[in-house]
């Protein structure tokens, strides 16, 4: 195959997303560098499961990446390496542009300078804002209301400029939520901490958490709770691997929605989980957030036009249940 000798460098690889990606990379034949500061990536997972090299080193240090970029003949960049929590975002906006925005610019400064000129970048679906329709396209307009999404949004314009200025070519894959794990139970989700729902319940099913709160009951959807569109991590590592062909195939930048096309709300997520893991899962029924839009479903579209990209785990049982098999091998059963 062409691509055999590529060598891409994924950043944050060692992370949930990224080392999903490093995977499908390597099943496609694919040869990968990780750069990866281990601040929230679990080594075991490279070392045991992927067996690729790895360098601890930060993003922000452009001596590593030169080196990197001299040690290595990268043809590509996949780029996950960011800090993720959007809570944390509104009390500390400076660590997020410094890490995310910052060190983005380096990363991309490095790369122009080693002639390395197609590069996949992680972003979000909360680039968009309140929804104002749903499903949201890439034509929705786009309003972060929080520093982690503004930092996306400002890296998404830098790599549009990037482009115009220097020919560095980009997909930019706006995520809606990422969710599930390796279906044959290799790597999963281990953030620390954990704020996304499905984790959270499955806590709740293996007894490491009493119970698993319901931020607003009287949303105006069926069944009074949020609808969120989860897509299969599996999936997401997949649509990469087509971001990258079409870039290897001339194709211009551009960006994409990766999303499910299904909302599914926070009851029925419970109530699946409830089901695939046999367990009671205690509910708490609280007061609405602040911020929290009742619907946030994408549309793909774009994606299965361009890229002919398609879910193959559309189902939120199979996220579930991956997931389930994933946590109950990390953290044991409570038997
Ligand atoms: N998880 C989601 O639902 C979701 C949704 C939308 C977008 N994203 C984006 O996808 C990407 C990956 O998310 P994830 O859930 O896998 O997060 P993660 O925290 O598991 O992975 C991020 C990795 O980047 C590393 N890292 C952070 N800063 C670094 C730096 N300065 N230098 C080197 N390495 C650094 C961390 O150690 C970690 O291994 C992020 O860019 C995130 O913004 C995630």
């Amino acid at each position: 195959m062409s691509h055999a000798k590529e060598t891409i460098l994924v950043t944050g690889g060692a992370g949930y997303i990224g080392s999903h990606t490093v995977l499908a990379l390597l099943r496609a034949g694919y040869d990968v560098v990780i750069l990866d500061n281990l601040e929230y990536g679990h080594r075991e997972v490279v070392e045991n499961v992927l067996k690729v090299p790895l360098i601890v080193g930060d993003i922000n240090h452009r001596p590593t990446l030169d080196q990197l970029f001299a040690s290595y003949n990268i043809t590509a960049v996949m780029h996950f390496a960011a800090y993720i929590a959007v809570g944390e975002s509104v009390k500390d906006p400076a660590k997020y542009y410094r890490n995310n925005v910052s060190g983005t610019l380096t990363l991309l400064e490095a790369m122009v300078a080693a002639n390395v000129k197609r590069i996949v970048f992680a972003s979000t679906c909360s680039i968009y804002g309140m929804p104002q329709q749903v499903p949201m396209t890439e034509e929705h307009p786009i309003g972060p209301i929080n520093p982690y999404a503004m930092t996306k949004r400002i890296v998404e314009q830098m790599l549009s400029d990037f482009d115009r200025a220097y020919n560095l070519r980009s997909v930019v894959f706006r995520f809606f939520n990422a969710s599930g794990a390796n279906p044959e139970g290799l790597i999963g989700e281990d953030h620390n901490p954990e704020t996304h729902l499905i984790p959270l319940v499955l806590f709740t099913a293996l007894g490491k958490r009493d119970s698993i709160s319901i931020w607003g009951t009287d949303y105006p959807t069926p069944d009074g709770t949020c609808l969120r569109d989860y897509i299969h991590v599996s999936d997401l590592a997949n649509a990469y691997l087509l971001g990258l062909k079409y870039l290897s195939a001339g194709g211009k930048s551009e960006a994409f929605n990766l999303g499910n096309g299904n909302g599914f709300s926070v009851k029925q997520v419970i109530e699946t989980a409830s089901s695939i893991t046999g367990k009671e899962i205690k509910v708490v029924e609280c007061d609405r957030r602040v911020g929290d839009p009742p619907v946030l479903v994408g549309s793909s579209e774009k994606a299965r036009n361009i890229l002919s990209w398609y879910p193959q785990y559309p189902d939120i049982s199979n996220i579930v249940l991956h997931a389930w098999q994933w946590h109950q091998k990390r953290h044991g059963s409570n038997k």
